[in-house]
């Protein structure tokens, strides 16, 4: 049992209160290797326990595992999580493969009642724009999405990996609760516009991959010890020469841990509560873990602070890594800024 529930924070200034740390239940069905359903079931009873209630999934995360994964939680617990989904990645329904991203509103009308269906519930809290389809006029894509809300079929609204220009833009059409992109001492592209326009909006920062996908715990130091079918084999900062010379950057990080008596996840998760603090927006991480004793770990990390000197460590790790964030940067926020 951890010892007291997290404090919570509000998502925008209009959307639901949520404890300041969430959870992310992407590795429960995909990406990350084999899985354990009865551990991960175990793991979203220690998230409720410990005042976790942002959980976050996706439609595209197992090809729709991941919801129907979550619909017996929900029917348990419906009313005290907020249920986060998103949409847009579009895969085959047969073998999964990718198949695109849209933004198109007949899209969304459809990808809203199928996620709806497989969660097993009547409204979803907050329904995201997974990845900008530059192709579709942003204001189209939003005010599908705000016919949702005015439908009952979803209450807030959110992007991810999207640029702060989009943001505005977006949140002219419909107030935006939440953006949802990568924000980690590995990878700090969204505070080039993003955040500020967030501040600027009351929007809150809901940082993935916080933990730089496992790789800032120490768990791995090369992906190339990890199974087949983890996605991360893929990703050039992960493996080979470049995992090397991250792995390195990860020193500071170390001694910072040892001073606290902690973890290297645990620091990891306060830097970016407490660099949210200096652009002066809420922020709710939502680290990814299928596991009780981690989820326990990283929930502890909300009662560190980090000095200055030892933030003023953490602040050139970034700069320095060597390889991009995904194999392909075409449908990040990176590529359009
Ligand atoms: N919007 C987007 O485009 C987008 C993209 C990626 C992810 N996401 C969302 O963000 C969530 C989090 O991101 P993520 O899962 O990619 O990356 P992450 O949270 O940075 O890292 C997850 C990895 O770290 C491991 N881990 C977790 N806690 C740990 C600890 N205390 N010590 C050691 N290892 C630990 C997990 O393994 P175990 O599971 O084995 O503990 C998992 O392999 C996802 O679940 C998903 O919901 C969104």
């Amino acid at each position: 049992m951890t010892e007291r529930r997290i404090d919570k924070v509000r998502l925008g200034t209009e959307g639901p209160e949520v404890g300041v740390q969430g959870l992310g239940c992407m590795g429960m069905s995909e990406f990350y290797g084999d899985t354990d359903e009865a551990a991960a079931r175990d793991t979203l009873e220690a998230a409720l326990e410990a005042g976790v209630t942002l959980l976050d999934t996706a439609d595209m995360y197992g090809n729709g595992a991941n919801e129907e994964f979550l619909r017996p939680f929900l029917a348990a617990h419906r009313d005290e999580i907020t249920l986060a989904t998103k949409f847009s990645v579009v895969r085959d329904a047969a073998d999964a493969s990718f198949r695109g991203i849209s933004n198109d509103p007949a899209y969304i009308r459809g990808a809203v009642d199928a996620s709806l269906r497989r969660l097993g519930v009547d409204v979803i809290d907050l329904y995201y724009m997974h990845r900008r389809d530059p192709a579709v006029p942003l204001a189209e894509s939003v005010g599908a999405m705000a016919e949702l809300v005015r439908a009952g079929k979803v209450r807030h609204l959110g992007l991810s990996e999207v640029t702060g220009a989009e943001l505005r833009e977006a949140h002219a059409v419909h107030p935006i609760a939440a953006l949802q992109s990568e924000w980690s001492l590995f990878s700090r592209s969204v505070e080039r516009s993003a955040v500020g326009a967030a501040a600027g909006l009351g929007v809150a920062l809901v940082p993935y991959s916080p933990l730089g996908r496992g790789f800032l715990t120490g768990a791995f130091a090369d992906a190339a010890e990890l199974p087949e079918n983890d996605f991360r084999r893929h990703q050039v900062r992960f493996t080979g020469d470049a995992a090397a010379a991250n792995a390195a950057l990860l020193e500071p990080v170390r001694k910072i841990a040892a001073a606290h008596g902690a973890t290297l996840a645990q620091i990891a998760l306060a830097w970016v509560q407490q660099r949210a603090e200096v652009h002066g927006l809420p922020v709710v991480p939502i680290p990814g873990t299928r596991s009780r004793g981690r989820l326990e770990e990283n929930v502890a990390a909300t009662r560190i602070t980090l000095t200055q000197d030892e933030l003023a460590l953490l602040e050139p790790i970034a700069g320095q890594v060597v390889g991009d964030r995904y194999p392909d940067m075409s449908s990040t926020s990176d590529s359009r800024e």
